[in-house]
């Protein structure tokens, strides 16, 4: 394979993984978040448990590793980020290094933030306070917020920025 093809291939499997990571966590903010605290208390909290036991958190983190991993392949290996002069002297560089630092910080973010919140969550849920689930949407929109940072870094970089 050359080294176009590889380009090609990294590159379609690498914004395969990023919009089901990114698009997963918009959706759980805007559509499943409200749709969950919309339902009778009962339904809410048998629906948060399933969707937050540890199957669900773990996909987002294999899905958000890989993404990282190819975004550094796609740049280092198969991109033009090749010494440390290149990756703090260009703008290219820049960018990809802050691309890099905030996918490594949203996945700190909801392994060590957000997924532990989940269970105090259902317990206060359990103990009849209703509203406890609303305390997920502040730290979804902290990941949000590193994702649209992410997202201008990719839009930038495919200008040589
Ligand atoms: C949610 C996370 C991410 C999403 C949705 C995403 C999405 C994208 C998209 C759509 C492109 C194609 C741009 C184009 O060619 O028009 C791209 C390219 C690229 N991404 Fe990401 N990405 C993500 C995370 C990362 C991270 C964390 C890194 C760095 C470690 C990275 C490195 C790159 C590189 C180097 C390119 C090629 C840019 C170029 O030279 O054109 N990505 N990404």
């Amino acid at each position: 394979m050359n080294m176009l093809s590889l380009q090609i291939v990294v590159t379609w499997v690498h914004v395969l993984f990023g919009i089901f990571w990114f698009g997963g966590t918009l959706y759980a903010t805007f559509i499943l978040g409200p749709a969950v605290m919309s339902l009778p208390p009962q339904s809410q909290l048998a629906l948060f448990r399933s969707l937050m036991n540890r199957k669900a958190p773990l996909v987002f983190e294999v899905v958000g590793s890989i993404t990282i991993l190819l975004g550094i392949i796609r740049g280092t290996l198969l991109g033009p980020v090749q010494t440390l002069g290149f990756l703090l002297g260009t703008a290219y560089g820049i960018t990809w290094a802050i691309a890099l630092l905030f996918g490594l910080g949203i996945l700190a973010w909801s392994h060590f933030v957000t997924t532990p919140a989940s269970e105090p969550i259902a317990q206060a849920m359990a103990a009849g306070d209703t509203a406890s689930a609303r305390r997920v949407i502040p730290l979804l929109l902290v990941e949000l917020a590193g994702f649209f940072g992410v997202f201008t870094c990719m839009i930038l970089m495919r200008f040589g920025l």
